[in-house]
């Protein structure tokens, strides 16, 4: 069985089925396009507030907006198709901030259902919409609709965890209720809100959830290596697998994944060619956000970017180097600490 293959969301045809996850502070479009590049087959926006999209539209003047949300929502220039992924609790604000994602097209609206931050959670959006059950259906009613409305009713997903705790595992029923509410796709992070981003997610629970639901499911949690996806696609049937930490530094993650479901096996990138994909990466950013801006935001992935992990040949440098990555301002600064790497 061919494990990397087109799917289908909604009305929307992938010809393949490896997705980049939603991130916050690190799926932007920049890195998005650079995703693309080495052939992630769709992408997510990181969260997007319903509410901050209501507020930023009277200051957006043009198509070349700067405002951050603005740039938040935008579609890189290389991307075929891409997801924009807004949270909110109430059905009707969320039913508005998705018609006024009219502007920048998105060819899918992804409703967070799995964000455990305490910001999100106490207005009772992200992971807490899985505990009210009935109105996570109204909240996907209601953007279904905006979406039918204002987008050309584009397919609407949703994205959940198994639950809010360990005694509270409703995954099922979530999924099933956003289902009758016209979701097109349900993605599962098979950990609970408590868990946050420890310990190991249950892949048994993607399995449950694609052996019952008539829409595709993504798997997402502990991908790292183009093994990982393999295995996730093999053990759970999963339609779709999301990279998120894995791709953090590593946008290869995508083309060595297709070819190693495609041929067996795939050439890890060395770390000069890591480093090289960060600087491709910041010449990126800044175009879109100046480069002071862009080579602060770049300290993070930089320090990705030069991280040894598994699947890749490790780089030199270590602790010492990011200790001092953290420090760079401007592009010369990154030039003159990475000239002499490998
Ligand atoms: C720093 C960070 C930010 C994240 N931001 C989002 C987000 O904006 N929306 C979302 O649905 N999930 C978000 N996630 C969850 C990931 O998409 C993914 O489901 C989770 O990290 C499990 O996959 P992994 O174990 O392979 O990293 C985030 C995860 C991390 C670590």
């Amino acid at each position: 069985m061919n494990l990397y293959h087109p799917v289908n969301i909604g009305s929307l045809e992938l010809s393949g089925n490896i997705f980049l996850a939603p991130v916050a502070g690190y799926t932007g479009r920049a890195y998005r396009s650079i995703c693309v590049d080495e052939g992630a087959d769709f992408g997510f926006t990181e969260l997007v507030s319903a509410e901050s999209v209501i507020r930023g539209r009277p200051d957006m003047k043009g198509e070349e907006d700067p405002s951050p949300v603005s740039v938040l929502l935008r579609r890189a220039d290389n991307e075929k198709c891409y997801g924009v992924q807004l949270f909110g609790a109430e059905p009707e604000r969320m039913a508005a901030g998705a018609a006024l994602l009219a502007r920048w097209k998105p060819d899918v609206v992804d409703i967070n259902g799995g964000c455990p931050v305490p910001k999100v959670i106490k207005t009772g959006a992200g992971s807490a919409l899985m505990k009210e059950s009935d109105n996570l259906g109204r909240v996907v009613e209601a953007v279904v609709r905006a979406s039918r409305e204002h987008l050309g009713g584009v397919p609407v997903t949703i994205k959940i965890r198994s639950g809010w705790d360990s005694n509270s595992i409703n995954y099922r029923e979530c999924a099933r209720i956003a289902v009758e509410a016209g979701a097109a796709m349900v993605s599962l992070h098979p950990r609970t809100r408590a868990q946050g981003y420890g310990g190991k997610s249950d892949w048994s629970l993607i399995a449950d959830l694609a052996s019952r639901l008539p829409v595709p499911v993504t798997g997402s949690g502990d991908l790292y290596i183009p093994e990982d996806a393999e295995r996730m696609f093999r053990e759970t049937g999963c339609a779709a697998v999301m990279f998120a930490r894995g791709a953090m530094g590593n946008p290869f993650i995508f083309s060595t994944t297709r070819a190693f479901l495609t041929t067996g096996s795939y050439e890890p990138p060395d770390a000069a060619q890591r480093i090289a994909m960060g600087f491709r990466h910041l010449e990126r950013l800044a175009a879109d956000i100046g480069e002071r801006a862009a080579c602060l935001e770049m300290r993070k992935h930089f320090c990705a970017y030069t991280k040894g992990s598994r699947g890749t040949q490790g780089s030199k440098g270590g602790a010492g180097l990011r200790n001092k990555l953290v420090h760079a301002a401007s592009i010369e600064d990154y030039r003159l600490l990475l000239h002499d790497m490998p």
